[in-house]
């Protein structure tokens, strides 16, 4: 029986709802297919955006959208995104596929998906190929409520009230696809776009996140801590999970893997924690007056694309090894709250490690949705500190995990949730979790995610990994005790007295 105590007289604060963000780039049939579809299409729809899928994120409490990009964002320009839509310039991806880019899904559609969805967007505004005067104006076009030439513009293009965007990061990448740029070189830049990107209402200041490092370029933290801490809000990070990290063009199948390489995606996918440690101690070293927190604005499980698929959609199937991905760092985002301010998964539907798959007129849930749905109790939740007896399981040597995560969080009416995952694929896990400092137990449910470690859901079965309620829970007034199946994720709700 492994031991948990949940220690509710430490806290590292509230878990930004933010944590649970996800990302939608111009990318496959992400943001095209996935979430819209044109007035037109016999798929369900309201004013384009796809129903089924805007009524699987709400459930899901999706709280943010980031968008155009990704690398596409740095060949973004927004005005090809606006008026009359036979009007529109067409484009060619050049990031993704070549494929032609007819700007039909703009800043007015984004904007409105996020109203259907209820969440913040989170624009991503061109500093490789643009300007400050373009990036600019784009913030006056949809911040500005009076008159000014761009307030002109959004009216004449049909919105007349100001959409008040709140989140914008300066650039994507900027060490890569977003224009190849040195630390020094970019956090110049960003000191340059920060100062033209204005607040246009004292009761909507915009929050402004620089473009920050790839893995452990911990240089590149530092240089853009050093030069441009004082005009912005956050500095982002990029970590992908590979299975097999040394070699790109190798990634390996989402659906076929061996034992090694389960275990290798989930060694690979808890550096996350030691990355954000690292960057976040930069990030407090080197800030002054102005709290800067970290966005780890791309995460997600990276593989070969599905066979037959172009490859420039990076369309790839989702397991129950993507669902403890998912809880993986999920559980370290908020277990690091104090630091970590937004999280977004790439990609929403259809791309990476999507939480939606579509084909057509069908959509199916991933494994991922439903711990993003398991773990939503979390969002603006005071994070409790938590702590799991574990024991290494694992395949080869190097790539040994704890069979056990944990983490934990109290809800303003007091009811607690703690979400464990079981590592191990083969060997279930009993445990017993002590509550302390919360009050006394009243009741306690949970739910729970579980398959072999290559299950997942497919248009003909696409309720195969689905969470179902949790059996066999002993509660006391301090204490519960429930199993874990193997390669499971599991979510206790406690209520307490
Ligand atoms: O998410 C896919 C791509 O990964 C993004 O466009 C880019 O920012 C990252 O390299």
């Amino acid at each position: 029986m492994a031991r948990a105590i949940i220690n509710g007289n430490r806290s590292k604060g509230t878990i930004n709802r933010n944590i649970y963000g996800h990302f939608s780039e111009h990318l496959g049939r992400c943001v095209y297919d996935g979430l819209f579809v044109g007035e037109q299409s016999g798929i369900p729809n309201v004013n384009g955006m796809r129903s089924d899928a805007v009524e699987a994120l709400k459930k899901m409490g999706i709280p943010l959208l980031r968008w155009p990009g990704g690398c596409f964002a740095d060949t973004y320009h927004w005005r090809d995104g606006v008026g009359p839509r036979e009007l529109r310039k067409k484009i060619v991806n050049t990031n993704w596929g070549g494929v032609t880019e007819d700007n039909s899904f703009g800043t007015h559609e984004f904007l409105e998906l996020c109203r259907q969805l209820g969440c913040e967007p989170y624009l991503s505004g061109n500093v490789g190929s643009g300007t400050v005067q373009e990036f600019s104006d784009w913030v006056e076009y949809c911040n500005m409520g009076g008159q000014s030439p761009m307030a002109e513009e959004r009216r004449k293009n049909g919105r007349d009230a100001p959409w008040n965007v709140k989140y914008w990061g300066i650039g994507n990448e900027a060490w890569g696809c977003g224009g190849n740029m040195r630390p020094e070189f970019y956090a110049d830049l960003c000191r340059q776009y920060a100062a033209y990107l204005r607040n246009y209402s004292r009761e909507h200041p915009i929050y402004k996140i620089a473009s920050g490092a790839n893995v452990d370029d911990y240089q590149w933290t530092k240089a853009v801590m050093e030069s441009a801490s004082w005009c912005i809000d956050a500095v982002s990070l990029h970590y992908y999970t590979l299975p097999r990290n040394e070699d790109w063009s190798h990634k390996g199948s989402a659906t076929e893997f061996s034992r090694q390489e389960y275990y290798a995606t989930l060694f690979r996918t808890l550096y996350m924690e030691e990355l954000v440690e690292n960057h976040s101690r930069i990030i407090r070293q080197y800030q002054g007056k102005r709290k800067v927190g970290l966005a780890v604005d791309e995460w997600g499980t990276w593989y070969d694309v599905e066979p037959g698929t172009n490859p420039g959609f990076l369309y790839q199937q989702n397991t129950m090894r993507d669902a403890l991905v998912a809880a993986v760092n999920l559980n370290i985002f908020n277990n690091h709250c104090d630091a970590v301010v937004m999280a977004n998964i790439a990609q929403t539907v259809n791309v990476l490690q999507a939480v939606i798959l579509t084909e057509g007129p069908k959509m199916l849930l991933t494994p991922t949705y439903h711990v993003f749905e398991m773990y939503k109790g979390h969002q603006d939740a005071r994070q409790v500190e938590s702590y799991v007896e574990t024991a290494l399981t694992g395949e080869a040597e190097e790539y040994k995990v704890p069979n056990l995560h944990i983490s934990a969080s109290q809800a303003p009416d007091g009811t607690v949730l703690v979400t464990a995952a079981n590592l191990d694929d083969a060997a279930p896990a009993p445990l017993d979790c002590t509550i302390s400092g919360l009050g006394k137990i009243e009741a306690v449910s949970g739910r729970v995610l579980s398959g072999q470690r290559d299950a997942c859901n497919t248009f003909d079965a696409p309720e195969r990994v689905r969470p179902a309620a949790a059996g066999g829970i002993k509660a006391g007034e301090d204490s519960f005790s429930a199993e874990l199946p193997p390669c499971s994720v599991a979510a206790f709700t406690v209520k307490m007295r």
